[in-house]
């Protein structure tokens, strides 16, 4: 099929599904999950395969929510926790992360994408560390889309350390324990300067968050849905997109208040 081909089916499934393309969220975060079980269920002995087909159905999403104008993409790519795998997978999966980035460069260029990451950087391998970099400096003048990459993230670590710092200035003086604000501690978050995620969407059939934008997630809307994440694609995202546009977003307010504005 060509791509002028491909792209009307996907226009064809946003009408099918009922899809608004002009109210689309600003920033939709997405936890990435069944790697492993989609690998078993293919028959691969290693689970690092699932996490190789991951990576295609990341490109696949980008590129859809680029194409729908979205502002904001960021995936849960390794958690803290992410460290205590084998060493075999975490090996296998920082591999990835350095092809991956290598590989996607030119189809981030081409549509726009500007690379950003969130989490304890610095505890990457340098080979990955020094990728990342180079890839995020390469896309830093794109406008379209931010794709955020998730890594060595853990959001009580974030919070921890954001109140570290706000205490810090309160230790010092410069702060009145009185005087903190929500504010003080959004500026010390990873996301920092990011809008927060209007949607959440967790694959593999799990219903939890595990850590993830603990702070940021406190009004989005959750979607959850059994599809495996090397199996999601942009119909996928385009269903969760039609469900969240049928959502009431409240806001602690009620629905009359909502109605009379
Ligand atoms: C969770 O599935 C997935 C991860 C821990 C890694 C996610 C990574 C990718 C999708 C690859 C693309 C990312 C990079 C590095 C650019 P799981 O392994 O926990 O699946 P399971 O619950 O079925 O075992």
């Amino acid at each position: 099929m060509s791509a002028v081909e491909n792209s009307k089916v996907f226009i064809d499934k946003r009408i099918e599904v009922g899809l608004d393309p002009n109210n689309v969220p600003n920033h939709i975060a997405v936890i990435m999950d069944g790697n492993g079980r989609w690998a078993q269920k293919q028959g691969f002995i290693a689970r690092v395969r699932g996490h190789e087909f991951g990576v295609e159905a990341l490109r696949r999403i980008t590129t859809a929510c680029a194409e729908l104008g979205l502002g904001y993409l960021t995936v849960y790519a390794f958690s803290t926790e992410n460290w205590n795998r084998p060493k075999a997978e975490v090996e296998g999966l920082m591999n990835i992360l350095i092809n991956a980035l290598e590989k996607e460069l030119p189809v981030l260029q081409k549509n726009n994408v500007r690379l950003n990451a969130i989490g304890n950087i610095k505890s990457l391998p340098e080979k990955a560390n020094k990728k990342l970099n180079s890839v995020i400096n390469a896309t830093s003048s794109n406008d379209g889309l931010t794709l955020t990459l998730a890594l060595s993230y853990g959001s009580q670590d974030e919070l921890v350390q954001a109140i570290r710092k706000v205490a810090k200035q309160v230790a010092e003086g410069d702060l009145k324990p009185e005087s903190i604000t929500e504010e003080h501690i959004e500026k010390h978050l990873f996301t920092a300067g990011m809008p927060h995620p209007d949607l959440l969407v967790r694959t593999s059939g799990e219903q939890r968050i595990s850590n993830y934008l603990l702070w940021q997630l406190a009004y989005a809307e959750f979607y959850f849905t059994p599809v495996l994440w090397p199996d999601f694609d942009a119909e996928g995202l385009y269903e969760a997109i039609a469900k969240f546009q049928k959502r009431e977003r409240r806001f602690g307010q009620t629905s009359e208040q909502l109605t009379a504005k």
